[in-house]
């Protein structure tokens, strides 16, 4: 093992710089006299792509296999699937000569209009933060680097490069920081991508906070954090505040800069040191995995790619049309069913080893039925009248219609957000025209985020959400439609009906420079559970051939501490004519908190497969942090002393079985009364209360007498005294009889404030 801390000692402070910035888009800055190699990173995440030219940043890239993306694979809910095609994805980078792949993207769906939202798991934190660690750990058990990202508050590409995310303490650590928090600290990814945007008021790329109070130390972080491409601005800034790594080089002025930074004393070199250590590590570790002499097998990895992709399709609506029952005559309506929207636009994008078209792949699995075809709609944003009407001709002389739609690059890629939820208005009159004249009409959708389907969905009685699929995706949709695959994909994502209805809406996308997330705690079903809003399809939603029941919830105790945590099992039987799978999903409900929380917290959930008629038990564990919330003033995650409801649902909005735990906190926490705390809040305070209460009820009345009353409901100016009183700071309130007290209001304050503390 090499001794880095000898090498980096042995580094001029030309070469230590030089390290800290890449040598090329995709290259780290090698050391020859040294013996430091360079370091080959490439997108990511769903497949890899590395460009045959390494110099070049948007190259043609070799051929790689395309793996559904993030939407889809979250769909899955199913780690071990995830597992799997991380595993494969390392190979390839392993024959393809790339030592870390730069994925996961782990940032949440704050709105669905975010255009990226394809590269990402989920609106909920604990779903993306599981699934992102089972990515990570299967690719780098293969010796592979991976590259958490885009860290942190990253959920627009609307101006992505300079936009604030203003956020609260309490939303940035319960909502958009634990995904990160899970995959680093369970699965310690070599290395982590700072986001392009601020996030209250600071780049990320020289974010101390984020990078290194947070990240470094709080979870322990031991690898390298890289820039986003283009994300650095002040670099001497960004080295102190923890990024050990600029992309893409080269940048001779910027090595210059810290060169002189150095010199000038402005920079510690000690800073500068453990960035270079930081990357060294890197580096030597990619080494002791030989890259780029192998080849992978591309038909087990395509094959791979149909199974994951049929796995994270999500069948939203059917009334019985399906699986299709041998039907003699199908008309396949719609551009991508013979130009498959596999994929999303961007840095993403990969040169697929071959691509299946939906159109092919039906044909083979019902050889004796009678296909015909009709385009349906354009390329881009046109409007053409003669392809709905050959459309609907199609439709009316076949038994069954499929039509297929796909959002326009134009509308949803990288580095734009769409702009509205809805298909393009040629889609939205070819589903309606198509199921006006035929009842068997199915709708399968390829996109990355959620669309809007009011306008026709009640006329339209199957739809399929494919997602962007993978290379293989085309022969997964036929899997699905002939039933050979059961669906099992459940929504990581909420489905709204409008998009007046997401919680973003009032604050998105942001103006001056800013955008508020003026929803806090509350995205996706977090704030359709707390408005009591109907959404078209709920998080966790998604139909099978089969049906499922639920039974036997069982919690190992009714009253536990936090820090024991509780076991709970679940009864899930297959109650169907078909084999399928399940996804259980657990949330917790908190009854009663001091501080406001979402109505319900997803904290497990499990897959499981099952044949007709056959039960199993699934398992759950929760731990401290399943019941706890962070607390702003404390500055930690808390526990309260109360019952929680544990909700066992198919989705959530569909909960099947309850129970109810009670819950005491271990946590001694100092108080955190001050000057300013209500009467309320002293009461509510332990410590509080026991100094506080013995003069409470005399204070009370000599308020109330100089309120001009006897007693609190005497008062005559229309109020409740009590409640008046109530939110009313002590102070303030020993204010009113400042003139009868031996003490003035601020000593008996500070006096009381000390007994707290003591
Ligand atoms: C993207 C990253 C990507 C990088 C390199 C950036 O624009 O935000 O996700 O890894 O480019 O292509």
């Amino acid at each position: 093992m090499t001794d880095l801390t000898k090498l980096v000692s042995q580094m001029t402070l030309e070469e230590k710089a030089a390290l800290c910035t890449g040598a090329g888009p995709w290259v780290t800055t090698a050391v020859e006299r040294l013996g430091i190699p360079q370091m080959v990173v490439t997108d990511g995440p769903h497949g890899v792509r590395r460009t045959e030219d390494l110099d070049v940043i948007a190259a043609k890239s070799k051929p790689a296999t395309c793996f559904p993306t993030a939407s889809c694979l979250s769909a899955s809910w199913d780690v071990e699937l995830i597992a799997e095609m991380g595993e494969a994805l390392a190979e390839e980078c392993i024959a393809l000569g790339v030592d870390v792949v730069l994925g996961p993207s782990n940032n949440m769906k704050r709105t669905p209009l975010c255009g990226r939202n394809f590269e990402y798991f989920s609106e909920d934190p604990y779903l993306s933060g599981e699934l992102a660690a089972a990515y990570i750990q299967a690719v780098q058990g293969k010796g592979v680097g991976t590259s958490l990202k885009h860290f942190a508050v990253n959920n627009q590409e609307y101006q992505r490069f300079s936009i604030d995310s203003v956020l609260d303490e309490r939303s940035l650590h319960e909502i958009y920081l634990p995904a990160f928090e899970t995959a680093v600290k369970r699965a310690k990814p070599w290395t982590v991508m700072c986001a392009y945007n601020k996030v209250n008021g600071d780049y990320c790329s020289e974010h101390h906070e984020l990078l290194s109070d947070i990240l470094k130390n709080d979870w322990g972080f031991e690898g390298l954090v890289v820039s986003d491409w283009g994300a650095v601005h002040d670099r001497v800034t960004g080295l102190k505040a923890g990024l050990d790594l600029e992309m893409p080089g080269p940048k001779p002025r910027r090595v210059q800069a810290v060169i002189e930074a150095v010199e000038a004393g402005d920079l510690d070199e000690a800073v500068l040191d453990e960035a270079v250590r930081r990357v060294l590590s890197i580096v030597f570790k990619a080494q002791e995995t030989p890259k780029g002499q192998s080849e992978f097998d591309r038909a087990a990895h395509h094959a791979l790619t149909r199974k994951v992709a049929s796995e994270g399709m999500v069948l939203l609506k059917n009334e019985g049309i399906l699986p299709l029952q041998n039907p003699a005559s199908i008309a396949v309506i719609g551009r991508s069913a013979k130009h498959p929207h596999y994929q999303g636009g961007g840095s993403s994008h990969i040169n697929p080893t071959q691509v299946d078209s939906p159109f092919d792949e039906l044909k083979k699995l019902a050889p004796s039925a009678s296909f015909s075809y009709a385009e349906g709609y354009g390329e881009g944003l046109e409007h053409n009248l003669d392809l709905i009407t050959e459309a609907v001709a199609e439709a009316q002389a076949a038994e069954v219609a499929l039509i297929f739609v796909a959002l326009p690059v134009v509308i949803e890629s990288e580095g734009y957000d769409r702009k509205a939820l809805d298909l393009t208005e040629q889609q939205v009159n070819l589903i309606k025209s198509v199921s006006a004249v035929q009842s068997n009409t199915v709708v399968i959708l390829n996109n990355g985020s959620a669309v809007a389907m009011s306008e026709w969905l009640d006329g339209v009685p199957a739809v399929l959400e494919s997602w962007m699929m993978g290379q293989a995706g085309g022969g997964a949709i036929a899997d699905i439609l002939f039933g050979r695959v059961n669906p099992s994909g459940k929504l990581a994502e909420t489905f709204p009906k409008a998009l007046q209805d997401t919680p973003a809406y009032l604050n998105y996308p942001g103006e001056n420079g800013q955008v508020h997330y003026g929803e806090g705690l509350f995205i996706g079903y977090r704030y359709y559970d707390a408005k009591q809003l109907e959404v078209e399809f709920a998080f966790g939603h998604g139909l099978s051939y089969t049906e499922f029941e639920y039974s036997n919830l069982k919690l190992a105790s009714k009253s536990i501490k936090d820090s024991d945590g509780l076991e709970l099992s679940v009864d899930i039987t297959n109650v169907g004519d078909v084999a399928g799978k399940e996804t259980v999903q657990l949330y917790i409900h908190d009854q009663e908190s001091k501080l406001v929380r979402p109505y319900k917290e997803l904290k497990g959930f499990a897959k499981v497969s099952l044949e007709p008629g056959e039960t199993k038990t699934v398992r759950f564990k929760l731990n401290f942090r399943s019941f706890a919330y962070y607390h702003p003033v404390h500055k930690r995650w808390v526990t309260e002393d109360g019952d929680f409801d544990i909700l066992i649902g198919a989705s959530a909005t569909d909960i099947r079985l309850k129970d109810t735990v009670t819950l005491s906190s271990t946590l001694e926490l100092p108080s955190i009364l001050n000057k300013e705390s209500t009467v309320k809040e002293w009461l509510e305070d332990k410590k509080g209360k026991e100094v506080f209460e013995p003069m409470f009820k005399e204070i009370t009345a000599s308020f109330t007498s100089a309120m001009g009353a006897d007693t609190a409901s005497e008062a005559d100016i229309g109020m409740d005294m009590t409640g008046f009183l109530m939110d009313l700071p002590l102070m303030s309130l020993l204010d009113f009889q400042d003139a009868s007290l031996a003490e003035a209001p601020e000593t008996i304050v500070q006096g009381l404030l000390a007994k707290v503390r003591s």
